[in-house]
């Protein structure tokens, strides 16, 4: 396998009362990326983490890259408690800011790598101007607000659209989708051109019961399907 494959389990999923838990066994089973939904009952209609549970998964000994995906509005005032918190990517939603370029760059001076994040209906537009200054373009399969929803088929066109603009740029971003993603698709989703892949429903519902490698089998799906794209 040439390209190079990320799984980023969302942790909107997981069982709460455990996250520590929960993010080294999907580690340890083979994940990439802790992808971390921020929620404010305003951007998006829920309500769920902040900066200090993203501190206290770095203090509970977290090392792998944690990819904070903002749904929140507005957007700047929250960046730089992010970073101090040990965030690894900061994504947000261009409508979401007054100011995309300053957003942007704000990410980039508190240390942390920007990327874009496009609703499934939302043009991409703004990524003419943009994408040579990101690291990473996530292209939302489903609405965001809620985990366990059914992946939004017309997004394929859109990260093979994503997908020419950066090689045809000779760019070095992440192409990351998220939303109804699992083993059914997700080969589908490689082979239009996304390299990271948001799971949350698909892996943490896997099973519910307090076996530690009970992740291995669903990443190792996951990765078998990969394997084919
Ligand atoms: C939705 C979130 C997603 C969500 C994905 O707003 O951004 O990260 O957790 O969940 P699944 O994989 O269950 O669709
Ligand atoms: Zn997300």
């Amino acid at each position: 396998m040439s390209k190079q494959f990320r799984i980023a389990p969302s942790i909107l999923s997981a069982n709460f009362a455990r996250l520590g838990d929960e993010v080294d066994n999907v580690l340890r089973a083979g994940a990439d990326i802790v992808h971390f939904d921020v929620m404010d009952n305003h951007y998006v209609p829920n309500l769920t983490i902040g900066p200090l549970v993203c501190e206290a998964l770095r203090k509970h000994g977290v090392t792998a890259p944690i990819d904070v995906h903002l749904m929140v509005k507005p957007v700047d005032r929250i960046i730089p408690d992010f970073a101090k918190a040990g965030a690894t990517y900061i994504t947000f939603h261009p409508e979401a800011s007054e100011h995309v370029d300053r957003t942007i760059a704000l990410i980039r001076e508190c240390g942390c790598k920007p990327g874009l994040v496009f609703n499934p209906a939302t043009p991409l537009e703004v990524l003419e101007y943009t994408l040579d200054k990101l690291d990473m373009v996530l292209l939302m399969s489903v609405n965001p607000g809620f985990g366990g929803q059914k992946f939004i088929p017309y997004v394929l066109d859109k990260a093979r659209k994503v997908r020419q603009m950066i090689d045809a740029r000779g760019l070095n971003v992440s192409l990351e989708i998220d939303g109804g993603v699992g083993p059914a698709n997700i080969r589908e989703v490689a082979q239009a051109g996304v390299d990271t892949f948001v799971a949350g429903s698909a892996v943490f519902g896997a099973a519910k019961d307090s076996d530690p490698n009970r992740y291995d089998t669903v990443i190792g799906a996951l990765r078998a399907e990969l394997a084919k794209a």
